[in-house]
C-alpha cells in the first residue's frame, strides 16, 4: 500500500508523527510538506525532535491569502499525486493544507482519509470550519476522535467510512511524555512547577479582529499571575501592525517552542490560557485547568466536564477565571481514547484500500 501524507502546519507535524512511524513499518509513505508553516521553530524543529522523515516533496507555498495559498497547494499536490498514484491520501485536521490535500485527491478519484473528522465549531467565520466541513464531505475514510464527531457526521448524512478511532494526540502525548520530562525549559526560564500560567494565542478570530486582540493583550498586561507565552508569528505580526505591546513584567514572551518543551511547559503549568485547539486537548490529557479565549469550541466534552471554560475575548472574564478557575480532575472521564489510534488508522487504511 502506498499512502501520500499531506502536512504543512505545526499541529499536523505533531499528529502525523505517530501515524507515520506506524505506517512505515510495513507500508510505503510519501510525505508532502506544503510549506504553509516555514520558520524553523514552526516546522523544522518538529521533524527533528519527533524523528519525522524528511518530506519527499516540499511545495514551499508559504503565507498567502486563503485562495492563493490553497490554490497553489492544490496545483502542486495534483502534480505529486499524478506522479505517485497512491492508494490513499492522508490529511489531518482543518488547515488550508488539509483542504488542498483532500480536494486534490478527490478530483483525481484517489481515496481520502481524514484524521480528526467530524469536528465542528458551527462558526462559519472560521477558515478552519470551512476546511473541516468540505474535507469531511469529500473523504472516504473519516477517522473520528470522539463519539460526538461520529454523531455530527451522521447528522450531516455521512455514514460511510466513519470510524471512531480515538485521538492521535493521545498517542503523541504518551509517546513523548517521558522525553518531555527530561527537557530543561522550566529551568532555563526560571519557572517553577504550578507557579505559572501557560498562554498561547494565534487564532485568526482573535488576532485579526483589532478589538478582540486589544482586549486580550490588555488582559495579559493586567494579570497578576506569572505567565509564559510562546508567541505564534501570526500574533507577533498582528500586534506590530496594530502597535500593541506587552508591558507586564510577569509575562515572559518567548519564541514558539518545540513539542517536547511545550509538553514540559503544559504539564507543569498551574493553568493554561489558550485559543488553540490542540492545546485545549493537551490540557485535558495532562490534567491542567484550561481557560479558552474563544466563544465556542470543537472540543465540547472538555467544557461539559468543566475542565475547560470558554471566556471569549472578554478581559474581565479572562482575568477572573485565570485567578479563580479550579478543576477536580478526579471526576473527569476519558473522551479521546486510550492511545493506539495510529495503529487503528493504519489498519483501516489497509482494510479499506482503494474504496472510492
Ligand atoms: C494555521 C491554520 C490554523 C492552525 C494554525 C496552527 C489555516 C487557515 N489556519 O494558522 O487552523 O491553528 O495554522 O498554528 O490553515 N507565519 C510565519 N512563519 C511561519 C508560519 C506563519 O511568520 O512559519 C506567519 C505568516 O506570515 C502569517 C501568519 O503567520 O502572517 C499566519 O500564517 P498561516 O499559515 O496563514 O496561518 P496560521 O495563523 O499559522
Ligand atoms: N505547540 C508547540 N509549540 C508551541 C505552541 C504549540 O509545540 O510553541 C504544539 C501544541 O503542544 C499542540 C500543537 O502545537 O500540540 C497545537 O498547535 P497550534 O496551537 O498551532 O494549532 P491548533 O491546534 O490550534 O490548530
Amino acid at each position: 500500500m502506498k499512502v501520500v501524507t499531506v502536512v504543512g502546519a505545526r499541529p499536523q507535524f505533531i499528529k502525523a508523527a505517530p501515524v507515520s512511524r506506524c505506517l512505515r513499518r510495513r507500508e510505503t509513505e510519501i510525505l508532502v510538506h506544503t510549506g504553509q508553516h516555514y520558520d524553523p521553530a514552526m516546522s523544522e524543529i518538529f521533524f527533528e525532535e519527533l524523528k519525522i522523515p524528511r518530506p519527499d516533496y516540499h511545495l514551499q507555498v508559504g503565507f498567502k491569502t486563503h485562495g492563493a495559498q490553497t490554490g497553489e497547494m492544490l496545483s502542486g499536490l495534483e502534480e505529486v499525486l499524478i506522479r505517485e498514484q497512491p492508494d490513499w491520501v492522508l490529511v489531518y485536521g482543518d488547515t488550508n493544507t488539509t483542504l488542498a490535500g483532500a480536494l486534490a485527491a478527490a478530483k483525481l478519484q484517489i481515496p481520502v482519509a481524514h484524521v480528526e473528522a467530524g469536528l465542528r465549531s458551527f462558526n462559519r467565520q472560521m477558515p478552519e470550519e470551512i476546511n473541516r466541513v468540505l474535507t469531511d464531505h469529500i473523504s472516504d475514510l473519516l477517522c473520528c476522535p470522539t463519539k460526538t464527531a461520529v454523531e455530527q457526521l451522521a447528522s450531516e448524512g455521512i455514514f460511510r467510512g466513519v470510524v471512531q478511532v480515538g485521538d492521535v494526540m493521545v498517542d503523541a502525548v504518551e509517546f513523548n511524555r517521558a522525553l518531555a520530562n527530561d527537557r530543561r525549559i522550566l529551568e532555563q526560564l526560571g519557572a517553577k512547577r504550578r507557579e505559572y500560567v501557560l498562554v498561547t494565542l494565534h487564532r485568526a478570530e482573535n488576532t485579526d479582529d483589532p478589538d478582540r486582540l486589544e482586549e486580550i493583550v490588555s488582559a495579559l498586561n493586567e494579570l497578576e499571575s506569572s505567565m509564559i507565552l510562546p508567541l505564534h508569528p501570526r500574533t507577533r505580526n498582528r500586534m506590530e501592525r496594530q502597535g500593541l505591546t506587552f508591558t507586564n513584567s510577569r509575562l515572559k514572551v518567548i519564541e514558539p517552542v518545540g513539542y517536547l518543551d511545550m509538553l514540559q511547559l503544559e504539564m507543569n503549568a498551574a493553568k493554561i490560557l489558550t485559543d488553540s485547539g490542540g492545546v485545549q486537548k493537551e490540557a485535558f490529557l495532562l490534567q491542567v485547568p484550561c481557560i479558552t479565549m474563544r466563544d465556542e469550541t470543537e472540543w465540547t466534552e472538555t467544557v461539559e466536564q468543566k475542565t475547560n471554560i470558554l471566556v471569549g475575548a472578554n478581559k474581565r472574564k479572562i482575568i477572573e477565571y485565570v485567578e479563580t478557575f479550579h478543576v477536580d480532575f478526579s471526576k473527569a472521564y476519558p473522551v479521546f481514547g486510550k492511545g493506539h489510534t495510529a495503529e487503528r488508522i493504519v489498519e483501516l487504511l489497509r482494510k479499506n484500500g482503494g474504496c472510492r
